[in-house]
């Protein structure tokens, strides 16, 4: 790995967060509730207050479930808003960047071919909606900051993992029915963060002010069924996997039905080579 800049991590013991703290390990600092609460900025500042080496602050922190947020809109707020204006105004205090994670659920799936970073947000849900909203309000407050739109990301660890949820259940010789018909391209979490310290962080190190944003997943295409599929046939799991349709588990948050993200802008910036998720995801299920 290229010599890293000082980075802190928030919501360092979520899915992305652990990640990040596997791959950077000592000398950065990792944090997350209740230590230090993104929606508090007194907070956050105190949490900063002795570490003015930080160089990238990188805003894992989140609340994920869609489902809870669509009731819920001031809680929304609160983490992909509030807290995103809260850590861009302290990130400018202490001259840091912000590295942020946004959704392809900020797109509202009506294209058939891959989205890309000019085409117009409209989230479905509460929680794609309020997304957008962060991203804006990141944009405009930090004076160097970077989006990543990822999707769907594939990772062992954290509590709420879609993988070790369908190799539960399906061990226990359980079926499972996962719906089909939304399709988009998994980020695997390792991937996205090694792309991002070795290739992405050390580029923008450099520059003295930047607005960015990217998408970032793994080559390939997919449903949620051909992910529970992948996952069964690798490891040989005894539970079978229905396809079934959206409608068939009906859920208060409306999803995109096609959410490809375009990963062109990205590469070609930074020469990634991408790899296809097959890869990623093999290697987890492997490892
Ligand atoms: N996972 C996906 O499939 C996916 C897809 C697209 C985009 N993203 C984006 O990627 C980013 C990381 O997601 P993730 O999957 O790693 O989320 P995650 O596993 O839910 O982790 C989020 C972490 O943030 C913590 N947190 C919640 N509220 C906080 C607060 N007020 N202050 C500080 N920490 C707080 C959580 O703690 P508690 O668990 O105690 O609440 C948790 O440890 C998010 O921006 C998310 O929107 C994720």
């Amino acid at each position: 790995m290229v010599k890293m800049s000082k980075m802190c991590v928030l919501g360092a013991n979520g899915c992305l967060g652990s990640e990040f703290r596997a791959q950077l390990g000592e000398g950065h600092y990792f944090c997350d509730l209740p230590e230090c609460d993104v929606t508090d900025i007194n907070s956050l500042r105190n949490y900063l207050a002795d570490k003015k080496d930080i160089k990238f602050i990188v805003n894992c922190a989140a609340g994920r479930d869609a489902e809870l947020l669509e009731d819920n809109y001031d809680m929304a707020y609160e983490i992909a808003v509030k807290a995103i204006k809260n850590i861009a105004l302290c990130a400018n205090e202490i001259n840091a960047a912000v590295i942020h994670f946004s959704s392809d659920y900020v797109f509202d799936g009506q294209k058939s071919t891959p989205y890309t970073e000019e085409d117009e947000p409209d989230g479905l849900s509460v929680y794609g909606k309020t997304k957008i909203l962060g991203e804006k309000m990141l944009l405009a407050t930090a004076q160097k900051a970077v989006v990543f739109r990822i999707a769907w990301l594939l990772s062992r660890k954290g509590k709420k993992s879609f993988i070790n949820t369908m190799i539960n259940l399906m061990t226990q010789g359980k079926d499972v029915s996962v719906v089909f018909d939304q399709v988009g391209s998994p980020t695997v979490a390792k991937d996205a963060v090694r792309y991002i310290l070795n290739d992405v962080a050390p580029k923008l190190a450099e520059l003295a002010e930047f607005r960015k944003l990217y998408h970032l997943t793994n080559e390939g295409v997919c449903s949620w069924y051909d992910l529970a599929h992948f996952i069964k046939k690798t490891l040989n799991l005894a539970g079978n996997v229905r396809p079934i349709f959206s409608y068939e588990y009906p859920t208060k948050a409306m999803r995109p039905s096609f959410s490809v993200l375009s990963k062109r802008k990205i590469s070609d910036e930074f020469g990634l080579k991408i790899r296809h998720f097959s890869e990623g995801l093999e290697e987890i299920l492997r490892e």
